[in-house]
Protein backbone atom coordinates (compact mmCIF):
# COMPACT_ATOMS: atom_id res chain seq x y z
CA UNK A 1 0.00 0.00 0.00
CA UNK A 2 1.33 3.39 -1.03
CA UNK A 3 0.52 5.82 1.59
CA UNK A 4 0.72 8.71 -0.63
CA UNK A 5 0.27 6.97 -3.82
CA UNK A 6 -2.58 9.03 -5.60
CA UNK A 7 -0.90 12.30 -3.83
CA UNK A 8 2.57 11.21 -6.36
CA UNK A 9 0.54 12.01 -9.41
CA UNK A 10 0.51 15.83 -8.53
CA UNK A 11 3.84 15.97 -10.46
CA UNK A 12 3.41 14.00 -12.97
CA UNK A 13 2.63 14.96 -16.78
CA UNK A 14 1.54 12.94 -19.98
CA UNK A 15 -0.22 10.42 -18.17
CA UNK A 16 -2.60 7.79 -20.28
CA UNK A 17 -6.06 8.29 -20.17
CA UNK A 18 -7.50 5.77 -18.46
CA UNK A 19 -5.07 6.65 -15.72
CA UNK A 20 -6.04 10.70 -15.68
CA UNK A 21 -9.72 8.99 -15.55
CA UNK A 22 -9.00 6.58 -12.15
CA UNK A 23 -6.93 9.27 -10.59
CA UNK A 24 -9.77 11.74 -11.03
CA UNK A 25 -12.12 9.42 -9.43
CA UNK A 26 -9.31 9.08 -6.43
CA UNK A 27 -9.46 12.02 -5.83
CA UNK A 28 -12.91 13.22 -6.12
CA UNK A 29 -13.72 10.24 -3.58
CA UNK A 30 -10.85 11.20 -1.17
CA UNK A 31 -8.83 7.67 -1.37
CA UNK A 32 -4.90 8.66 -1.09
CA UNK A 33 -3.74 5.06 -1.05
CA UNK A 34 -3.88 4.33 -5.10
CA UNK A 35 -0.59 3.14 -6.47
CA UNK A 36 2.53 5.23 -7.28
CA UNK A 37 3.77 5.82 -10.50
CA UNK A 38 6.88 3.89 -10.60
CA UNK A 39 4.24 1.26 -9.78
CA UNK A 40 2.32 1.79 -12.40
CA UNK A 41 4.52 2.07 -15.34
CA UNK A 42 6.14 -1.78 -14.23
CA UNK A 43 2.20 -2.56 -14.42
CA UNK A 44 1.52 -0.98 -18.18
CA UNK A 45 4.82 -2.94 -19.44
CA UNK A 46 4.16 -6.35 -17.63
CA UNK A 47 0.27 -6.69 -18.37
CA UNK A 48 1.72 -5.95 -22.35
CA UNK A 49 3.10 -9.29 -21.96
CA UNK A 50 -0.09 -11.04 -20.84
CA UNK A 51 -2.05 -13.00 -23.46
CA UNK A 52 -5.54 -13.50 -22.19
CA UNK A 53 -5.93 -12.66 -18.62
CA UNK A 54 -4.69 -10.43 -15.78
CA UNK A 55 -6.09 -10.17 -12.04
CA UNK A 56 -5.68 -7.59 -9.29
CA UNK A 57 -6.24 -7.81 -6.10
CA UNK A 58 -7.34 -4.52 -3.85
CA UNK A 59 -8.62 -2.13 -6.59
CA UNK A 60 -8.81 0.89 -5.05
CA UNK A 61 -10.51 3.47 -7.36
CA UNK A 62 -9.05 1.73 -9.80
CA UNK A 63 -5.74 3.41 -10.58
CA UNK A 64 -3.37 0.52 -10.84
CA UNK A 65 -6.00 -1.42 -12.55
CA UNK A 66 -6.05 1.98 -15.40
CA UNK A 67 -2.25 1.19 -15.91
CA UNK A 68 -2.94 -2.08 -16.79
CA UNK A 69 -5.71 -1.68 -19.04
CA UNK A 70 -3.26 0.67 -20.84
CA UNK A 71 -0.87 -1.83 -21.30
CA UNK A 72 -2.55 -4.95 -22.07
CA UNK A 73 -3.30 -5.76 -25.65
CA UNK A 74 -6.73 -5.68 -27.42
CA UNK A 75 -8.34 -9.25 -26.11
CA UNK A 76 -7.15 -9.45 -22.93
CA UNK A 77 -9.19 -9.97 -19.53
CA UNK A 78 -9.02 -7.48 -16.41
CA UNK A 79 -10.53 -9.03 -13.12
CA UNK A 80 -10.20 -7.22 -9.92
CA UNK A 81 -11.42 -7.49 -6.75
CA UNK A 82 -12.27 -4.74 -3.88
CA UNK A 83 -14.15 -5.52 -0.86
CA UNK A 84 -14.99 -2.14 -0.20
CA UNK A 85 -18.33 -1.78 -1.98
CA UNK A 86 -17.80 1.72 -2.40
CA UNK A 87 -14.80 2.02 -3.75
CA UNK A 88 -15.48 -1.05 -6.24
CA UNK A 89 -18.44 1.13 -7.44
CA UNK A 90 -16.56 3.81 -8.32
CA UNK A 91 -13.71 1.36 -9.76
CA UNK A 92 -16.38 0.28 -12.00
CA UNK A 93 -17.73 3.53 -13.50
CA UNK A 94 -13.97 4.54 -14.56
CA UNK A 95 -14.02 1.14 -16.47
CA UNK A 96 -17.74 1.33 -17.52
CA UNK A 97 -16.53 1.52 -21.02
CA UNK A 98 -14.44 -0.94 -20.89
CA UNK A 99 -16.19 -4.12 -21.86
CA UNK A 100 -12.43 -6.42 -21.02
CA UNK A 101 -12.61 -4.71 -17.24
CA UNK A 102 -14.55 -6.61 -14.37
CA UNK A 103 -14.39 -5.34 -10.66
CA UNK A 104 -15.84 -7.75 -8.42
CA UNK A 105 -17.32 -6.68 -4.61
CA UNK A 106 -15.89 -9.21 -2.15
CA UNK A 107 -12.48 -10.20 -0.54
CA UNK A 108 -9.38 -11.02 -2.52
CA UNK A 109 -10.13 -14.85 -2.99
CA UNK A 110 -12.83 -13.97 -5.68
CA UNK A 111 -10.34 -13.78 -8.27
CA UNK A 112 -9.49 -17.65 -8.00
CA UNK A 113 -13.17 -17.45 -9.73
CA UNK A 114 -11.62 -16.21 -13.15
CA UNK A 115 -8.15 -18.11 -13.05
CA UNK A 116 -5.34 -18.62 -14.03
CA UNK A 117 -4.03 -15.51 -15.10
CA UNK A 118 -1.33 -14.74 -17.23
CA UNK A 119 -0.68 -11.94 -14.82
CA UNK A 120 -1.59 -11.30 -11.08
CA UNK A 121 -1.57 -7.83 -8.80
CA UNK A 122 -1.20 -8.57 -5.17
CA UNK A 123 -1.93 -4.77 -3.89
CA UNK A 124 -5.13 -5.89 -1.16
CA UNK A 125 -5.47 -9.43 0.07
CA UNK A 126 -3.30 -12.39 -1.01
CA UNK A 127 0.20 -10.68 -0.07
CA UNK A 128 0.14 -12.56 3.44
CA UNK A 129 1.83 -9.08 5.36
CA UNK A 130 -0.97 -9.39 7.97
CA UNK A 131 -1.19 -12.99 10.14
CA UNK A 132 -5.39 -13.11 9.03
CA UNK A 133 -4.60 -12.43 5.41
CA UNK A 134 -3.20 -15.96 3.86
CA UNK A 135 -0.88 -15.38 1.27
CA UNK A 136 -2.24 -16.05 -2.47
CA UNK A 137 -1.52 -19.69 -3.72
CA UNK A 138 0.61 -18.89 -7.13
CA UNK A 139 0.12 -22.30 -9.01
CA UNK A 140 -3.56 -22.29 -8.64
CA UNK A 141 -3.67 -18.76 -9.86
CA UNK A 142 -1.01 -18.36 -12.08
CA UNK A 143 -0.48 -20.01 -15.77
CA UNK A 144 2.98 -21.74 -16.03
CA UNK A 145 5.36 -18.74 -16.68
CA UNK A 146 2.61 -16.68 -15.57
CA UNK A 147 3.97 -13.48 -13.07
CA UNK A 148 2.69 -12.04 -9.72
CA UNK A 149 3.64 -8.60 -8.31
CA UNK A 150 3.20 -7.62 -4.78
CA UNK A 151 3.84 -4.09 -4.65
CA UNK A 152 4.64 -1.29 -1.73
CA UNK A 153 8.00 -2.39 0.20
CA UNK A 154 10.90 -0.57 1.03
CA UNK A 155 14.43 -1.54 -0.86
CA UNK A 156 15.92 -4.28 1.72
CA UNK A 157 19.00 -3.00 3.33
CA UNK A 158 20.24 -6.44 3.58
CA UNK A 159 20.08 -10.17 2.71
CA UNK A 160 18.35 -11.78 4.11
CA UNK A 161 16.00 -8.86 4.36
CA UNK A 162 14.68 -7.81 7.80
CA UNK A 163 11.99 -5.94 9.34
CA UNK A 164 11.50 -4.56 12.64
CA UNK A 165 14.49 -6.04 13.78
CA UNK A 166 13.45 -9.29 12.63
CA UNK A 167 13.38 -11.85 9.38
CA UNK A 168 10.95 -10.41 6.76
CA UNK A 169 8.63 -13.43 6.71
CA UNK A 170 6.17 -11.69 3.73
CA UNK A 171 9.04 -11.06 1.97
CA UNK A 172 10.83 -14.19 2.48
CA UNK A 173 7.86 -15.98 1.38
CA UNK A 174 7.13 -14.85 -1.79
CA UNK A 175 11.22 -14.52 -2.57
CA UNK A 176 11.73 -18.17 -1.52
CA UNK A 177 8.30 -19.67 -2.97
CA UNK A 178 9.39 -22.65 -4.96
CA UNK A 179 6.72 -22.42 -6.95
CA UNK A 180 8.06 -18.96 -8.44
CA UNK A 181 11.13 -17.75 -9.57
CA UNK A 182 11.11 -14.05 -7.42
CA UNK A 183 13.13 -10.93 -7.64
CA UNK A 184 12.96 -7.59 -6.10
CA UNK A 185 13.29 -4.38 -8.04
CA UNK A 186 13.44 -1.07 -6.33
CA UNK A 187 11.72 1.32 -8.16
CA UNK A 188 12.78 4.69 -6.34
CA UNK A 189 14.31 5.27 -2.83
CA UNK A 190 11.81 4.47 -0.96
CA UNK A 191 9.85 1.78 -3.07
CA UNK A 192 10.23 -1.72 -4.05
CA UNK A 193 8.05 -4.37 -5.79
CA UNK A 194 8.44 -8.09 -6.20
CA UNK A 195 8.10 -9.50 -8.81
CA UNK A 196 7.87 -13.43 -9.49
CA UNK A 197 7.48 -15.61 -12.23
CA UNK A 198 5.57 -19.24 -11.83
CA UNK A 199 8.20 -22.10 -12.62
CA UNK A 200 7.28 -24.83 -15.87
CA UNK A 201 6.47 -28.18 -14.26
CA UNK A 202 10.06 -30.45 -15.08
C1 LIG B 1 -3.33 -0.08 -1.76
S1 LIG B 1 -5.04 0.04 -2.01
C2 LIG B 1 -5.21 -0.47 -3.69
C3 LIG B 1 -4.75 0.52 -4.69
C4 LIG B 1 -5.08 0.18 -6.10
N1 LIG B 1 -4.65 -1.15 -6.48
C5 LIG B 1 -4.44 1.18 -7.02
O1 LIG B 1 -3.41 0.86 -7.61
O2 LIG B 1 -4.94 2.29 -7.11
C6 LIG B 1 -5.64 -1.44 -1.23
C7 LIG B 1 -7.12 -1.72 -1.46
O3 LIG B 1 -7.32 -3.09 -1.16
C8 LIG B 1 -8.57 -3.24 -0.54
N2 LIG B 1 -8.49 -4.50 0.23
C9 LIG B 1 -7.81 -4.70 1.38
N3 LIG B 1 -7.93 -5.99 1.77
C10 LIG B 1 -8.70 -6.60 0.84
C11 LIG B 1 -9.18 -7.92 0.69
N4 LIG B 1 -8.91 -8.85 1.61
N5 LIG B 1 -9.95 -8.21 -0.38
C12 LIG B 1 -10.24 -7.25 -1.31
N6 LIG B 1 -9.84 -5.96 -1.20
C13 LIG B 1 -9.06 -5.65 -0.16
C14 LIG B 1 -8.72 -1.99 0.29
O4 LIG B 1 -10.09 -1.74 0.56
C15 LIG B 1 -8.07 -0.93 -0.59
O5 LIG B 1 -9.03 -0.29 -1.39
Amino acid sequence: MSISGTDAYARESRLPPLVVRALAAARTHGFAHSCRPEQGRLLQVLAGGAKSAIAETGTGCGVGLAWLATGARAGVRLVSVERDPVRARVAAEVFSDRAEVEVMVGDWWRIAERAPYDLVVLDGGGVGKIPEDEPADPARLLTPGGRVVIDDFTPAAEDPPRHDGRPDLPRLHWLRHPALRTIEIPLAEDLATLVGTRRWPE
